[in-house]
């Protein structure tokens, strides 16, 4: 982690981007990769929808040099080249690759490819009808450590919306018709 970059981010270098990734949600996940850490709990990172890289800056402040970081988004206009710019400029290059495209045209080879060490975290934040997220988890929770924490959309709306309490275990999963994959409260 590097912490003084942390803090910035915190504290206010968040506001020179562009994007929706707030202050709650950000301190959530520095709370994630701190425990984390605690319990020697490693591997690489991935987010779905970047956007502009406003939390993808921050995960890769939060991860260490030697992880990697993978972030998949459509990248419309120049956005990837403004999410680069962000990197940079705020977080960090190292170890950070940028996939251009739609998650549905991903295959299983592709990811094999791609994702080397199980996920620490998956971030998922690109479209956010029930199907579309359906899809992104049963692409990406094979790759998914067990010892993972997943976080969808920010943990707030997680919360709110719904009620992740009834996951199954990683292994058994996911299965279309297991109905209590996410339980709508709302
Ligand atoms: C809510 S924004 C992401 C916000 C970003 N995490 C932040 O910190 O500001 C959603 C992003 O998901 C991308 N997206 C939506 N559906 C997608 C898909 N099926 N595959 C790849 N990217 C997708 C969009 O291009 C958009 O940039």
């Amino acid at each position: 982690m590097n912490i003084q970059r942390i803090k910035d981010f915190l504290s206010g270098t968040h506001q020179e981007i562009d994007g929706w990734f707030f202050p709650l949600d950000q301190l959530i996940f520095y709370e994630i990769f701190s425990i984390q850490n605690s319990l020697n709990i490693g591997g690489d990172v991935a987010e779905i929808g970047v956007y502009k890289g406003k939390s993808l800056v921050l995960l890769s402040l939060l991860k260490s040099e030697s992880q990697r970081l993978l972030g998949f988004d459509l990248f419309d206009k120049d956005y990837q080249k403004i999410t680069e710019q962000n990197l940079s400029a705020f977080g960090t290059v190292e170890n950070v690759a940028l996939q251009k495209g739609l998650t549905s045209d991903l295959s299983r080879r592709e990811l094999d490819a791609l994702l080397h060490t199980p996920l620490r975290f998956l971030h998922i934040d690109a479209g956010h009808e029930y199907f579309e997220v359906l899809e992104q988890l049963e692409l990406f929770v094979p790759f998914v450590s067990d010892k993972a924490l997943m976080n969808r959309d920010g943990l707030r709306l997680c919360l709110t919306r719904f009620n992740i309490c009834e996951f199954h275990p990683w292994r058994q999963w996911p299965s279309r018709d297991n109905k209590t994959l996410f339980k709508a409260t709302g």
